[in-house]
């Protein structure tokens, strides 16, 4: 299976992993970042998380070579916070997030993720759950359409793209995704489509929606902050402005000084920001990497430090 790991070597040294380090990685995928950490950790313990069966499959005999400390469970990453106090579980030393599909969902024609060849619309990362890229695509009006490629892709055409998409499906149900790329470029003209690929913005709107990427990260990112010991450190891996925006946010919301004390000559404890921004630029992959896998093109590596803990509230 060909998969690559993103930013492999930064975030591993990111999270400033110890022997006895424990670790979750709230994105398994095919194991890649985690049995580089569990490698790290003989004397720690690694939980991770991811909600695709297919990719837990794969990562499971793979972590299984290398080590026997680790917990899989197959849950969504928001989850994090309770999944983990089931276990006992109530602090950990570090935190990855390596956000969006993994290279295996993108290339397998039956997942429907991809714009360049022709699969069954789909795009779910968790087979399990009904809402899929037909079920958007069909059920939601023009208006929720449009609004979705606005926000979820940036996408300039969007309304001219959903009343393309609403009036298609009233004549035939879409079923695949070159169907719904020649919707796509019928809205849009030829000059447009090749000029722009809206296509990339309409499937990663469909997709966010799909998989709810980014309501899971802004419930997830305050969790996870949370769970961190002093000392310990969240890295996380984006892939879109939109998603790093969010992280950028909160990072920042949680590592500042307080508007009200920001002047005092001296800062109460109890105002003291509980976390630091590592490297206030996002780490990028190097071109290298870049040429070696040219999904990683758009990936950003953001970390954070707990500095202080809860007690000195
Ligand atoms: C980019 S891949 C991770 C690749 C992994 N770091 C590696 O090196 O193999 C992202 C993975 O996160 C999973 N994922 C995305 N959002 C999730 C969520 N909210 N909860 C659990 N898993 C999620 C996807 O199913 C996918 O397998």
């Amino acid at each position: 299976m060909k998969h690559y790991s993103v930013l492999k070597q930064e975030a591993i040294e990111g999270l400033k992993l110890r022997k006895n380090s424990i670790i979750v990685d709230a994105t398994l995928g095919y194991g890649g970042h985690s049995s580089e950490i569990l490698k790290q950790i003989p004397e720690g313990h690694l939980y991770a998380f991811d909600k695709d069966s297919e990719a837990i499959m794969y990562a499971k005999e793979r972590l299984e070579k290398v080590g026997s400390s680790f917990t899989i469970l197959h849950q969504d990453y928001k989850t994090m916070k309770s999944a983990l106090l089931d276990l006992g579980v109530s602090k950990v030393d570090g935190i990855l997030f390596d956000l969006g599909v993994s290279s295996p969902q993108l290339d397998d024609e039956h997942r429907g993720f991809s714009f360049m060849r022709d699969e069954v619309l789909d795009m779910r990362m968790n087979q399990e759950q009904s809402l899929d890229a037909k079920v958007v695509i069909h059920t939601y009006s023009k208006e929720q359409l449009a609004d979705l490629f606005f926000r979820y892709g940036e996408e300039k055409q969007s309304k001219k793209i959903a009343a393309y998409i609403v009036q298609a499906r009233e004549k035939k149900s879409i079923e695949t995704t070159k169907e719904l790329v020649d919707i796509i470029q019928n809205a849009v003209g030829a000059n447009y489509f090749y000029k722009t690929h809206p296509e990339r913005n309409i499937f990663q709107a469909i997709r966010i929606e799909v998989n709810q990427e980014l309501t899971n990260l802004e419930k997830a990112l305050p969790d996870a902050l949370s769970l961190l010991n002093v000392g310990g450190r969240i890295c996380v891996i984006t892939f879109h402005s939109l998603e790093d925006r969010i992280v950028k946010n909160v990072f920042k919301q949680v590592s500042e000084v307080d508007e009200m004390v920001k002047g005092l000559p001296v800062i109460p404890k109890a105002y003291l920001p509980k976390y630091r921004i590592v490297n206030h630029k996002p780490i990028v992959p190097s071109a290298q990497e870049m040429k070696e896998n040219s999904r990683s093109r758009s990936a950003k590596l953001r970390i954070i430090e707990r500095i202080h803990d809860d007690e000195k509230e």
